[in-house]
């Protein structure tokens, strides 16, 4: 069914129709239509420009429909064009004339952008809960491991000691920095464009204040065009989105490779693991992999938004019908992901003495031997040079800085005495490291606790 007859001699192909249909992907925001039009019709009825009476049947017939999809009573007609031409249809069918009014003063250009917004708000929200959760399990998590001792990488080498606490707090800050981003993309969603219509306004006296306070808009938009043709808090949702991604993906990444036998630093829950279909022994973290896999397409549906958007005159063109799916599939994904994701950290196992003794070789105490001749009044380059020189030695002698006998220190330069034996151990590298926003177990339990005050108390 078409609103537009009239003009028309001919009605499209079924092929047409269902290539210019988005009624398989839009009906999802049928409540969000509905409180459009229930927000819009009472707005015509309060302003006089329908009577009082009409608006009341309109009101009353929307919340039938509303009614009856829930039910499961009414269900979507496939051959229409959207979901703003099937609710209208429906209700004309129902109350008659009255329902014909209801488009006065509007146009599926701004009935649209409403919608979308509407619909994103409340996924919006679902978003940032989510992520608060995720961020609690990391809080709880960093404080269960505040000083278990694990290497810290650059390169993927083994570099510094850190705690597991620590590692899991930058992931705690990033998750954060989400929560702030979508909270701020949400501010400039939340303002309406209804009664922008179909491009221009119009010369009806509407009341964009009234139906931007019944729908719980901050504001009407300013600009007629605007109202109509701005997608950017689509490409704005699904690039805070793919960011979100990222974090999640790099997560995924280290718990892939931590639950490899070459790491085993931990293990995931049977629950959130995978067999072979071939190879017995095998436990597989495929739920950690789909997480990254979906990465790819978020930052797609970002890509299709933005090649989208990027080349239409304004204002309204059908291309930007195209803003759904792909927005909707990376409002899908990120909360999918979310979802197994969170159960999955908060049942991981993590192996404390594999990370222990992982932190142990690899030399990852040398910055702490040369800080220590440093501590002596050397200067720092001839330390770091001097300790360069002790772990060649070792490597040669094929044991480590903490089995290095005291002359082999002292040959290569005679300020080392007994004391650099406790100051390259690898509990006290770990707690010295005071600096705010170090790893030092106690600074870990303060930043764990103090994120979990963050995120109740929405400090961002
Ligand atoms: N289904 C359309 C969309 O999603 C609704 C707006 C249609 N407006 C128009 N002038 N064709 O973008």
């Amino acid at each position: 069914m078409q609103l537009w007859q009239g003009r028309f001699k001919k009605s499209l192909s079924k092929t047409t129709n269902d290539f210019n249909s988005s009624i398989s992907f839009d009906s999802r925001m049928y409540r969000q239509d509905i409180a459009g039009s229930i927000a819009h019709a009472t707005m015509l009825g309060e302003t006089g420009i329908i009577k009082k009476s009409q608006a009341d049947n309109i009101v009353r017939g929307l919340k039938d429909i509303l009614g009856d999809i829930e039910a499961g009573k009414l269900t979507f007609d496939p051959d229409c064009e959207d979901i703003h031409t099937f609710i209208e249809g429906e209700l004309t069918k129902r109350i008659g004339d009255d329902g014909k009014r209801l488009h006065t003063a509007r146009s599926r250009n701004d009935q649209v952008a409403v919608d979308i917004r509407l619909y994103l708000r409340g996924e919006t929200d679902i978003l940032i809960k989510l992520l608060e959760k995720l961020v609690c399990v990391i809080s709880d998590k960093a404080l269960e491991y505040y000083d278990t001792v694990m290497p810290g990488y650059t390169h993927l080498q083994r570099a510094q000691p850190i705690t597991f606490g620590h590692h899991l707090l930058a992931y705690g800050e990033m998750f954060m920095r989400d929560i702030a981003r979508l909270r701020d993309c949400k501010k400039r969603m939340n303002q309406n464009p209804l009664g922008s219509c179909a491009l221009a306004g119009t010369t009806y006296p509407i009341d964009r204040f009234m139906t931007s306070e019944l729908l719980g808009f901050d504001a009407p938009t300013s600009n007629s065009l605007d109202g109509v043709s701005d997608r950017d808090f689509c490409m704005e949702l699904a690039g805070d989105l793919s960011i979100v991604m990222v974090h999640l993906s790099r997560f995924s990444e280290e718990m892939i490779m931590w639950c490899s036998w070459e790491f085993k630093f931990a293990e995931l829950d049977d629950a959130f693991s995978t067999g072979s279909s071939i190879m017995p022994q095998k436990k597989n973290p495929d739920i950690a992999e789909l997480v990254r896999g979906k990465s790819g397409r978020v930052f797609g549906d970002t890509m299709a938004l933005l090649t989208a958007m990027k080349g239409i005159a304004l204002a309204y063109n059908k291309d930007m019908q195209e803003d759904k799916e792909a927005v909707f599939d990376a409002v899908d994904s990120v909360k999918m992901c979310l979802t197994a994701f969170t159960p999955m950290l908060a049942t991981m196992t993590v192996l404390k003495n594999k990370m222990r003794s992982a932190a142990a070789g690899g030399f990852i105490n040398a910055t702490d031997c040369a800080d220590y001749l440093t501590k002596k009044g050397v200067p720092f380059r001839d330390a770091y040079k001097a300790t360069g020189a002790l772990v060649a030695r070792c490597i040669d002698l094929g044991t480590d800085l903490e089995g290095l006998p005291l002359e082999e220190y002292q040959a290569v330069h005679p300020v080392f005495d007994e004391g650099v034996y406790e100051a390259i151990n690898l509990e006290k590298c770990v707690a010295d490291r005071t600096s705010y926003g170090g790893p030092a177990p106690e600074n870990v339990r303060i930043q764990a606790e103090n994120l979990k005050i963050r995120v109740k108390e929405n400090q961002l």
